[in-house]
């Protein structure tokens, strides 16, 4: 898809389609023009506002109208309903974009014209460069095809040229950014859809590796199970060890910024490629979404595509772990007592508490780059969509400066997350009787107790633990896919860091 920028008046040009932002109106059924809209209504003899009179097209958010005109230069108008005037939210602006993308993707309209200059987020300081990115974000996850495993393919969308009339010259940066960025969601997507049997940690490790080839200034080491042994990894090993499949810490390093020994930003992912719960085995229904459970590695993979694509000047390193979570003769059994590489034994009470023992040992590693911040995602609780659902990643972490960078860049980008309790209270709900911890909490609050346990192993740097089991895909039914979340979120607090 080509995104362009034009200074040229809407007026003198010659458009395939012409897309209109039509608002609702309190006092009547007929949906109201925005300025721009009226001014072209006008050149072409207000055969718009006829016909918006005439079939009461009511500018109700996320209706889309095509009306085919009797004209040479525009040949057809798209409205595009966005609700009430002053009401229009981050949120409804993306409900709109969303079924613009649907109306575009089941039409046949080739190239599309857009003036969005006229409008107003509530909720926004740059309403013109944020309108712009979501309509690209919207295009793209609208075009966004799983179909690999498909005997038939989707079908090539119609649209090939989207053209946005602004005299911001940002917009231009704020299309680049959003095409990176759907770049990028659109990477993790794929990682996050690939069956268990495929995308296994030696897959992620390929991935990453791939990845590396096309950025000189980002370097990949992989790390396998006996490596992670020698490391005295034991909580890591003690879930990789029950798979045929071999664990997998994958390392990888970006150095963007002016300045290459600037301290480094880290972010750690989750990759257990299937969860089957273990020994401690999970119930059937649903568990195929366990191939989900490397969410988090598909979601920092996708982060750093979108940095390398934006040359981003920032020092990033990257740590996958990558583990299969298989109930086996060889696998953990509950009540066995492990050392991790920080010397704090762990008494596996739940082998299906596997991310936490994979996340112990990598955020130990983390601590030889001597971080700026370290933030681990994680699908790392069931307990986590009780709380929030799929609106909001859960955040806790050791230090309020990178909590709240994180819940500033995810309101940002309108991929939300919400804070969660770490208090002491919680804390001794891990003590455990024969060893320094135990890897499950009690009946309560169990994303918390979940980040407690991470909490042990962090407390060398600032450090903040994102929950993503709500957000990182759609579960059940015919809509069952990944969602590229966190993505947006992660991207737009590097950038805030990014010199
Ligand atoms: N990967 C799961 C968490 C999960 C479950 C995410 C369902 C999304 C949907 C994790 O490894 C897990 O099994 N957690 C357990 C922890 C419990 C044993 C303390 C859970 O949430 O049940
Ligand atoms: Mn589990
Ligand atoms: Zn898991």
């Amino acid at each position: 898809m080509n995104y362009h920028l034009s200074k040229e008046n809407l007026l003198n040009k010659t458009s395939d389609c012409l897309c209109l932002p039509l608002f609702l109106n309190k006092e009547s059924a007929d949906g109201t023009l925005c300025s721009q809209g009226e001014k072209v209504d006008e050149q072409l003899s207000h055969s718009i506002s006829t016909l918006i009179k005439k079939f009461k097209i009511s500018g109700e958010t996320g209706k889309t109208t095509l009306l085919p005109l009797e004209t040479d230069k525009t040949q057809r108008v798209l409205l595009l309903g966005l609700g009430e005037v002053d009401k229009l939210s981050k949120t409804s602006f993306r409900k709109a974009a969303k079924a613009l993308a649907n109306t575009l993707k089941e039409s046949n309209i080739e190239a599309l014209d857009l003036d969005l200059s006229d409008i107003t987020l509530t909720d926004s300081k740059h309403s013109d460069t944020e309108t712009v990115s979501e309509i690209v974000l919207a295009i793209e996850d609208s075009n966004y095809a799983f179909d690999q495993f498909k005997s038939k393919k989707a079908t090539t969308p119609s649209l090939t040229t989207v053209t946005f009339h602004a005299g911001n010259n940002e917009i231009e940066a704020s299309i680049k950014k959003a095409q990176a960025l759907s770049a990028g969601m659109s990477f993790t997507k794929d990682l996050g859809n690939m069956p268990g049997n495929i995308c296994t940690p030696i897959y992620l490790a390929e991935q990453s590796e791939e990845l590396a080839k096309t950025c000189d200034k980002l370097s990949v080491k992989v790390l396998d199970e006996e490596e992670l042994e020698k490391l005295g990894m034991g909580a890591f090993v003690s879930v990789a060890k029950g798979s045929i499949e071999s664990g997998k810490l994958v390392v990888l390093e970006y150095k963007g910024a002016d300045d290459v020994n600037e301290a480094p930003h880290i972010l750690v992912g989750k990759g257990i490629t299937f969860d089957t719960g273990g020994i401690s085995l999970k119930p059937g229904p649903l568990m195929d979404e366990m191939k989900y459970d490397m969410c988090g590695a598909a979601s920092v993979l996708g982060t750093l595509k979108a940095v390398t694509q934006l040359d981003a000047k920032i020092n990033l390193v990257c740590l996958l772990a990558c583990a299969e979570n298989m109930p086996a003769g060889h696998a953990s059994k509950p009540g066995d007592i492990v050392t991790s590489m920080s010397g704090i034994t762990i008494e596996i009470l739940n082998t299906d508490a596997e991310g936490r023992l994979v996340l112990c040992d990598t955020l130990s590693y983390a601590e030889q780059f001597k971080p700026a911040s370290v933030i681990d995602i994680a699908t790392l609780t069931g307990a986590c969509i009780v709380a929030l659902g799929d609106a909001a990643s859960a955040v806790m972490g050791n230090n309020d400066d990178v909590v709240n960078a994180l819940l500033a860049a995810g309101q940002e980008a309108n991929d939300k997350a919400w804070q969660l309790p770490l208090w002491d209270e919680y804390q001794e709900q891990i003590d455990s009787p024969f060893a320094d911890i135990q890897n499950i909490g009690g009946k309560g609050a169990g994303s918390i107790t979940a980040a407690c346990f991470l909490s042990r192993f962090t407390k060398e740097y600032p450090w903040a633990h994102l929950d993503i089991a709500g957000t990182a895909w759609v579960s059940g039914g015919k809509n069952k896919g990944a969602t590229g979340r966190p993505v947006p979120l992660l991207l737009n607090y590097l950038l805030n860091k990014a010199s």
